[in-house]
């Protein structure tokens, strides 16, 4: 018997579930710990979002992103977003062909599965705002016709952390776009030391076929999820306590801009998605905390002077965990 190529099709849920966590080993087989990453990026493609990247260069980002594609059977584009891109770099745009003497639409790099939005603030609002459009439309309209991207379809973008003059930090109402943040912390030491064994045994990043990724899951594994997932049970205490937690934010006075009810409607979304991941056919406040950092972090702004003080983001949400009531 010959192996097929690619992953068995797998139309039931319970099959979905298993190759999902599955999947978590067969990263690993490349990528040395990241758990959480790996985790917040299954979630946001159950649920149809995209994602916000966070970390400094050289924490397996990139590596990450190639690692899940392959074990995942999804194509992989990746755009380094460049003072001087244009939207027609990201989308595609009409060429002119010689041969029939007429225009025809070439694909931009967007026409993929996971497109790597690399250091979007570096490249100027004209193209932001195509990405953003595309990100919200999941079609490009060239010439009034509209051509739909793959299903499925998201945006990991980072950022480069470090403000350097001539960046574009993406405005607020952008980032609410983003269904989640995932970062990428610099490794333990003991991660880092397995992560130069392995270079030292022969790991070659360029080749996960040499170190043994392999498709596990694929497309209809993502679509069967985000079915299974969107029958979760939400009972109505659980909701309240989703919107009790964004209305927290709101009323503080370190916080300029708190979560809009857009992020409260991520918050649902991924506690769902987290549920249906763990077993679960029902929410719990447990899974509304467990995603709360990773789904509100980059949804709220803080004022200045609290900035100055050291308030972060996550410190107040921390505080807004503790405090708002759980349900029981
Ligand atoms: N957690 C990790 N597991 C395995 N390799 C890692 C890890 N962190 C860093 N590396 C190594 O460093 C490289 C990081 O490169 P890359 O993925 O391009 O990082 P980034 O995109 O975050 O800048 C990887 O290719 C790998 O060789
Ligand atoms: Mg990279």
């Amino acid at each position: 018997m010959t192996a097929a190529p690619g992953p068995p099709p797998r139309p039931d849920a319970e099959g979905a579930r298993r190759a999902l966590i599955e999947l978590r080993h067969e990263v690993a087989k490349a990528v040395v710990g990241q758990d959480a990453a790996v985790s917040g990026l299954v979630i946001a493609l159950i649920c149809h979002g995209h994602v916000l990247l966070e970390g400094v260069p050289g924490v397996a980002k990139t590596l990450l992103v190639r690692t899940l594609a392959t074990a995942l059977s999804l194509d992989t584009r990746r755009v380094q977003f460049t003072p001087d891109l244009m939207p027609g770099d990201v989308t595609g745009s009409l060429v002119y062909d010689n041969r029939t003497s007429e225009f025809a639409f070439r694909e931009g790099p967007v026409f993929t599965n996971l497109l790597l939005a690399d250091e979007i603030n570096r490249t100027p609002p004209k193209t932001q705002a195509a990405l953003l459009e595309v990100m919200e439309e999941r079609q490009v309209t060239v010439d009034g016709q509209p051509r739909r991207l793959p299903t499925p379809f998201a945006v990991l973008a980072t950022q480069n952390p470090i403000e350097h003059e001539g960046t574009y930090p993406l405005p607020e109402a952008q980032l609410d776009r983003f269904l989640i943040k995932v970062t990428l912390p610099l490794p333990p030491r003991e991660d880092e030391v397995h992560i130069l064994a392995r270079h030292a045994g022969g790991f070659d990043p360029s080749d996960l076929a040499a170190a043994g990724v392999r498709p596990v899951a694929g497309p209809a594994d993502i679509i069967a999820a985000r079915n299974a997932a969107a029958q979760v049970q939400v009972q109505r205490e659980v909701l309240a306590y989703i919107v009790d937690l964004a209305r927290a934010t709101r009323a503080l006075p370190s916080v300029l801009l708190g979560v809009s009810p857009r992020g409260a409607t991520a918050l649902l979304a991924t506690a769902r998605a987290w549920a249906w991941l763990s077993g679960r056919s029902y929410v719990t406040p447990d899974d509304v905390k467990a995603l709360a950092r990773a789904t509100l972090r980059h949804r709220l702004s803080l004022r200045p002077e609290a900035e100055q003080d050291g308030t972060t983001a996550e410190s107040v949400l921390d505080q807004v965990l503790i405090t708002v009531p759980v349900p029981r």
